[in-house]
């Protein structure tokens, strides 16, 4: 293992930081979501209702806890923390033309904080938090406007930061556009009767790969030791049997993912892509000199999600979720209590297939289980549970980089402090190796608590992985 791993945690300031109107902050789409109440899909409201209670408002409350939070970061041991910058936090309302100081300031503190303790930041610039502003006045991604507008938010936190952060994120999960309830999620789009939105999806998605391209390129020119990183949710997908038409459906399941890798890691629309449009009898619309900005922004690396294996094949399968992507229901595995799929070995496999196909280092910056904990009198909290799911995740990791020699330059654990469900917005779901003190209702005191599974991570900071072989 080498010994520059980058061992972390992970989180997104809309889950996170809270302070929602703090400091000349504007409304995101987070803020304007409330949570899901029985499996049903979470409602949007177009403002703020204060009767309401919208998760991300308090969320973790980082905004006002960031320094005790990092000093228990690095009391674990941690080498890096991946967050995101809330877009409405430097452009509140994502078309001014000057950012606003007070939120540039903020991230200046997080850095600092960070600085001190030898954790190094890894940073999404895009983290599920579009500016309502811009879904209202823009129609957001469906708008090409939005390019320029996240161009100049980009070079402006390149430009304030250069000197603090060296490993950047352009799109969370930049794949989950074409899946079902992605659009909204990742773009702040809203479809209406009438839209042909298979178009609009694939258009949409080009001005992201455009956008990101053109942010790599920037960044690299602002700081040429920035490492510029592609972020997807990787749904890795088996057949559902051996026989070769399943087989082909789960190749075709995952050229999905890659449709968007391909242009981001090797800088062109591929045959899958080609194919992909052919299938559904569409095509973005681009120019040749957009073609030759996607050549010129390629990627430093691949960063991606992992929590689940999914499984396709012909005939009636029994679908279930895992956040964002449905597939079919595997008899070999067993599920979390919201029912995503637990496949550790699929870890493994799937930084076997990234990297054999792209051969560009990879970064697993989510990975974790969401759970319910129980908080003893003795404020003791046993999470067993996350410790098995963590550690044979992390054993299937070891074995990808030392036995199959992939690539690998970190991980972070997802939501390595307890904050809010992105599907579902619930704080129920907890995937914190750190507790946070709060409920659905929004009581609590936001103390944090140490769980088990923090003297666990801590310790496996400390062996480099060592203790699990
Ligand atoms: C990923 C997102 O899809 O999954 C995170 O990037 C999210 O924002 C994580 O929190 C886990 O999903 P959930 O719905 O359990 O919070």
């Amino acid at each position: 293992m080498k010994e520059n791993f980058l061992w972390g945690g992970a989180t997104a300031a809309n889950q996170f930081e809270g302070g929602y109107m703090e400091d000349g902050k504007g409304l995101s789409i987070a803020d304007v979501t409330l949570a899901s109440i029985h499996g049903q899909s979470r409602v949007i409201h177009d403002d703020v209702h204060l009767e309401c209670l919208y998760p991300s408002h308090e969320a973790s409350d980082f905004y006002h806890h960031y320094k005790e939070d990092i000093k228990l970061m690095s009391e674990m041991g941690f080498k890096c923390y991946r967050m995101s910058i809330a877009w409405t936090r430097i452009f509140p309302n994502g078309d001014e033309d000057t950012p606003n100081e007070l939120g540039l300031h903020f991230y200046d503190c997080v850095f600092d904080e960070l600085a001190k303790y030898n954790i190094e930041p890894i940073v999404t610039l895009f983290h599920y938090e579009m500016p309502l502003h811009l879904v209202k006045k823009y129609g957001a991604w469906k708008n090409r406007k939005l390019i320029d507008l996240s161009m100049r938010y980009a070079h402006t936190v390149f430009e304030r930061y250069k000197h603090k952060v060296r490993f950047w994120i352009t799109f969370n999960e930049i794949n989950s556009l074409l899946m079902e309830d992605g659009s909204w999620h990742s773009s702040g789009v809203v479809f209406n009767k009438g839209d042909d939105v298979k178009q609009l999806q694939l258009q949409i998605a080009h001005y992201q790969l455009l956008t990101s391209a053109k942010i790599v390129k920037l960044g690299h020119k602002i700081n040429k030791n920035f490492k510029i990183g592609c972020m997807i949710l990787y749904p890795l997908t088996y057949g559902a049997t051996c026989k070769p038409d399943d087989q082909l459906l789960a190749m075709q399941k995952l050229n999905q993912t890659y449709y968007f890798l391909d242009v981001q890691v090797r800088g062109y629309y591929s045959n899958i892509c080609e194919a992909y449009w052919e299938n559904i009898g569409r095509k973005p619309n681009f120019t040749e000199s957009e073609l030759l900005e996607l050549k010129n922004g390629t990627v430093d690396f691949i960063s991606f999600s992992y929590y689940f294996s999914e499984i396709e094949g012909q005939g009636q399968l029994e679908r279930i979720k895992g956040n964002i992507s449905i597939g079919g229901k595997n008899p070999y595995l067993a599920v979390t209590k919201w029912g995503w799929q637990i496949d550790p070995l699929g870890l493994r496999i799937s930084l076997n297939q990234l990297y054999d196909r792209y051969q560009v280092p990879l970064f697993v910056v989510e990975n974790g289980l969401g759970a319910e904990d129980i908080v003893l009198e003795n404020e003791k909290i046993h999470d067993n549970y996350r410790i098995e799911y963590l550690k044979e995740h992390i054993k299937a990791l070891l074995d990808a980089i030392e036995h199959d020699k992939v690539d690998v330059i970190g991980y972070t654990v997802w939501g390595c402090i307890d904050l809010v469900s992105d599907s579902t917005g619930e704080m129920r779901k907890r995937y914190g190796l750190i507790y946070v003190d709060k409920d659905d209702n929004g009581n609590g005191t936001l103390k944090r608590i140490k769980k088990d599974s923090f003297y666990w991570y801590k310790e496996l900071i400390a062996s480099n992985g060592g203790m699990l072989r």
